[in-house]
């Protein structure tokens, strides 16, 4: 089987480690590394998070690089509301053995991608575009590096869920969005018009128990309280697992449907700022720069995230 070789851009973040953790169950994907962004959490915490979902999964061969510690232009924004204090309330996680290179990821992404000319990687940001961003403006010749970029964050008409018009992961550093949006690279963007329609079943959490493993507990402790916060939000029966669609994707195309338009990042007004204004109908003209999924077979995206989460 060949495997695609995959980078994955965090800030873990409870769906976050989840779609790690999917991603590292896979044999069809090569998890080339980790790279770690201020989002959920400030980015000291995002990265311990990171290296301790790897040692869950006894994965601390996969290398975690700390990337940028705010946004391009604005103050960092973050979500502890929805993930607590330390980023993965909820439950313990192990302390990672491996150490923390000495690294910026940004300069491991650019001597990764001018290293991958001839078998391109697909990029897999999960938070803040802020890391991708300033990979490409620092060294553009990075693009023939990168297949695609498949990235969970925007809204196209499903409104915001940090705004009213924006969601979190554009909104935190919308100029990198736009650097990234802008790029003429392949994008595919899972947005919450998709995510909001993938709700954890009721019973589905309790059900990842019966997996008989320490990762199955671990991530039913997890999204015990994550989803706390969702079902109280939007008065659901359960929250959506935004992050993990990037995976299921790559692995299934099939069970998403979308369709290509142009995708511009609003970075000026204050009330719209981190907006992903999607032109649906093609009335602006504009050429389409993004890949937008609106529908998810959600039945078959959490039966594929307990069939991954089962395999450790
Ligand atoms: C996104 O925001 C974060 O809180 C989640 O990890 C996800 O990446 C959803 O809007
Ligand atoms: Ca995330």
């Amino acid at each position: 089987m060949t495997s695609r070789s995959i980078i994955i851009d965090t800030d873990p973040g409870h769906d976050d480690a989840v779609a790690i953790l999917a991603a590292l169950a896979s044999p069809e994907l090569q998890v080339r590394g980790v790279t770690t962004v201020a989002g959920n959490v400030p980015l000291a915490l995002t990265t311990l998070n990171a290296r301790r979902v790897l040692a869950l999964a006894g994965r601390e061969d996969v290398p975690v690089f700390a990337g940028c510690d705010r946004p391009l232009l604005r103050p960092l924004v973050t979500a502890e509301e929805v993930h607590g204090h330390t980023g993965l309330d909820g439950a313990d996680l192990p302390e990672p053995q491996a150490p923390l290179p000495d690294r910026h990821a940004v300069d491991w992404l650019i001597e990764t991608l001018l290293a991958a000319r001839d078998d391109p990687v697909t990029v897999c940001p999960l938070g803040p575009l802020t890391n991708i961003a300033l990979t490409l403006i620092r060294e553009p010749r990075t693009v023939a590096g990168i297949r695609e970029i498949v990235l969970m964050g925007g809204a196209a008409f499903e409104g915001g869920n940090t705004t009213p018009a924006a969601e979190f992961n554009i909104y935190v550093d919308p100029h990198a969005a736009d650097v990234v949006f802008r790029s003429g690279l392949p994008l595919t963007m899972l947005p919450l018009d998709c995510t909001h329609k993938a709700l954890m079943p009721a019973d589905w959490i309790e059900s990842l128990r019966g997996l008989g493993n320490r990762v199955g507990n671990t991530v039913a402790s997890l999204l015990t309280f994550y989803q706390r916060y969702d079902v109280a939000k939007y008065g659901s029966t359960g929250g959506p697992l935004h992050d993990p669609t990037v995976i299921a994707y790559l692995l299934d195309p099939e069970l998403f449907a979308g369709k290509r338009c142009n995708v511009r990042i609003e970075t000026t007004s204050p009330l719209t700022m981190g907006m992903t204004v999607t032109d649906w109908w093609g009335v602006t003209g504009e050429p389409a720069n993004c890949m937008v999924m609106n529908q998810v077979d959600a039945g078959a995206f959490f039966a594929f995230l307990s069939d991954c989460l089962g395999r450790f």
